[in-house]
């Protein structure tokens, strides 16, 4: 029956999907107990289980030591999991900044970042993340913003991943793929509108030279990562 062998095609391109990442993550992104410990946080606390994979933490750190990054911002910690592969990426003498809505959240992420021994190099502000940041202009500029937070607000941590991260400096988001939901446009659902606006942001905007990698969630979910090009922007021919 036709039906059924395109059944199975399907079935059989799920299983590969899935062993290409639990192979990928176990030869890539091998974790330690802290990071084993981060992942396991969210469960044993009662809170949401959307930390980023292994793999997308390695693309961190490895985004994190490209750029000699000395000063990170985090917007969003939830249990400190993608804290810890962003302070394993630190320089020498660098510092991680973890903004984190919720007190519950940021207590937990405090523990992870102190059971992987990051506690000098990363620290965890608890508050609203648009009230907390422009207190950090005093602290910028950044070397690379992550952005994983609430998502109706990710046109505003745009502008101010903007005013944060140096020229050569890294901006990255979570879940700006979602399914295609965000590039589909639309939408009524508030975060999915905003993913949508910060997508087309990054993708036009003149400062900017930006990609979207379906790298999660079987290719369902992914980073926006940019490189923050030029100090202004220029009209675009
Ligand atoms: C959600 C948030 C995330 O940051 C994520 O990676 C997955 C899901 C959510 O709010 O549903
Ligand atoms: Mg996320």
């Amino acid at each position: 029956m036709p039906e059924q062998s395109e059944l199975e095609r399907l079935r059989e391109y799920a299983a590969t999907r899935e062993y290409i990442d639990r192979e990928l993550g176990a030869l890539f992104a091998p974790e330690d107990d802290a990071l084993r410990a981060a992942m396991a946080a969210p469960q044993a606390n009662d809170m949401p289980q959307i930390a980023i994979s292994p793999l997308q933490g390695r693309l961190l750190q490895i985004l994190a030591l490209a750029c000699g990054a000395q000063k990170i911002l985090e917007i969003g910690a939830l249990a400190g999991y993608s804290g810890i592969w962003l302070a394993r990426g630190l320089a020498p003498g660098g510092k991680l900044i973890s903004l984190e809505f919720s007190e519950k959240h940021a207590a937990v992420a405090r523990a992870s970042l102190k059971r992987a021994g990051l506690s000098d190099r990363a620290e965890v502000r608890q508050g609203p993340a648009l009230d907390l940041l422009p207190a950090l202009e005093a602290e910028a500029p950044f070397d690379l913003v992550f952005i994983d937070a609430d998502k109706p607000s990710y046109p505003a941590y745009l502008d101010w991943a903007l005013r944060l991260t140096r020229v050569g400096g890294l901006i990255v988001a979570d879940n700006c793929v979602r399914g295609g939901a965000p590039l589909r446009g639309g939408s009524d659902d508030p975060g999915t509108a905003a993913l949508g606006e910060y997508d087309r942001r990054v993708a036009s905007d003149s400062r900017l030279v930006s990609v979207a990698l379906p790298i999660d969630e079987g290719g369902m979910d992914g980073f926006a990562i940019s490189v923050v090009a030029a100090a202004e922007a220029t009209t675009q021919l």
